[in-house]
């Protein structure tokens, strides 16, 4: 596939999730709840975790941002659902390195959606809208882990 269809079909992928979110909502029971926003615009997500014996068993998040933000929280929260919390924050620092321009190809850990965001490393105005929903969840595991 040449670099120009992978872009158009990464940016399907973005405006996909940003206008069908997925696992947008909150959850009735959730173990922990994190507010974030991003300082430079004033977007903001609000992540609801449910973790319990060290397993993400449900994701949701709400918040009000651009398509980067928005898309990325929906695709954190499919990819972090089901996992392992370590497998999560693994995610997390894989995501970082993408956003850094790192390659990324060799690791084990099938980033689904995730891969259509690499490109926003070209635009390092926008590397905060797309790390939003990780540095929440991340602190949301750091919350938990505290109590
Ligand atoms: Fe605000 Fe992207 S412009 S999070």
């Amino acid at each position: 596939m040449s670099f120009n269809n992978l872009d158009t079909l990464y940016r399907q992928v973005i405006m996909d999730h940003y206008k069908n979110p997925r696992n947008r909502g909150s959850l009735e029971d959730e173990s922990v709840t994190i507010d974030m926003n991003n300082p430079t615009c004033g977007d903001r997500i609000e992540l609801h975790l449910q973790i319990k014996d060290g397993i993400v068993e449900d994701a949701k998040f709400e918040g009000e941002g651009c398509s980067i933000s928005m898309s990325s929280a929906s695709m954190m929260t499919q990819a972090i659902k089901g996992q392992q919390v370590d497998d999560a924050m693994n995610m997390s620092s894989i995501f970082s390195k993408m956003m850094l321009g790192e390659d990324v190809e060799d690791i084990d850990l099938d980033l689904g959606d995730i891969e259509a965001l690499q490109g926003v490393s070209k635009f390092p105005a926008r590397i905060k809208c797309a790390t939003l929903a990780w540095k929440a969840m991340e602190k949301a595991v750091a919350n938990e882990e505290q109590q």
